[in-house]
């Protein structure tokens, strides 16, 4: 089979990571396949932040100083918890800018675009990857404290190493299910 399709084809996300985390010839790789992604204008209105190592803990930090009010000692733990299930966090950051032919949302698409290269690259190369979002994508806290601009916004924290356990298989969506024809052929 084609490599790049059998690559398609096999990628799932792998919640289960450990180290080491993708070498920085791998990273540099994925991240030049993330900029291969449709970009309308060629605007590149994406960026990215690579956390790993003492970060980790700083990240933890800044998701639990995100906790509100309602928020039980519980769920802090678990914020600050969350950046340590892999040895890596690619925070992925639609940068997009004023275009008078590009509207944000396309910009906003080249990204996710670009996140899934991302990830397919880090599972063809041999490490797991699991695109996460959640609450802490959104929180005032966190945005700031991770230096985004008022236009930008977090599209995903990548999470990557080295698969632990493969997680059980996903049901995959038959393509007659999600695809038809239009205008409807006639019997
Ligand atoms: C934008 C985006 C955000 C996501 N956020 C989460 C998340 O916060 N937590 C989670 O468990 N899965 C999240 N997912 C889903 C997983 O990344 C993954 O796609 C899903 O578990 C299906 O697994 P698969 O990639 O093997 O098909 C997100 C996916 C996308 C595209």
């Amino acid at each position: 089979m084609n490599p790049v399709i059998e690559a398609l084809l096999n990628r799932s996300s792998e919640p289960k990571l450990t180290t080491p985390a993708p070498p920085a010839s791998v990273l540099e790789q994925a991240f030049a396949c993330a900029a291969r992604a449709p970009d309308h204008a060629l605007l590149r209105p994406w960026r990215y932040l690579v956390v790993e190592g003492e970060g980790l803990q700083q990240l933890g930090s800044l998701f639990e100083a995100s906790a509100t009010d309602s928020d039980s000692e519980r769920q802090r733990e678990k914020l600050r918890a969350m950046p340590l299930r892999a040895p890596m966090v690619v925070v992925a950051i639609a940068s997009p800018v004023s275009h008078p032919k590009v509207p944000v949302q396309e910009q906003n698409y080249s990204c996710a675009a670009g996140v899934a290269y991302l990830v397919l690259a880090l599972h063809s190369a041999g490490f797991g990857a699991m695109w996460r979002t959640g609450d802490v994508a959104e929180r005032a806290r966190v945005r700031e404290g991770l230096g985004l601009q008022p236009t930008e916004s977090i599209v995903g924290f990548i999470y990557t190493g080295t698969v632990t356990a493969e997680k059980p298989a996903v049901p995959r969506a038959e393509v007659s299910q999600f695809v038809s024809r239009w205008p409807q052929p006639e019997d």
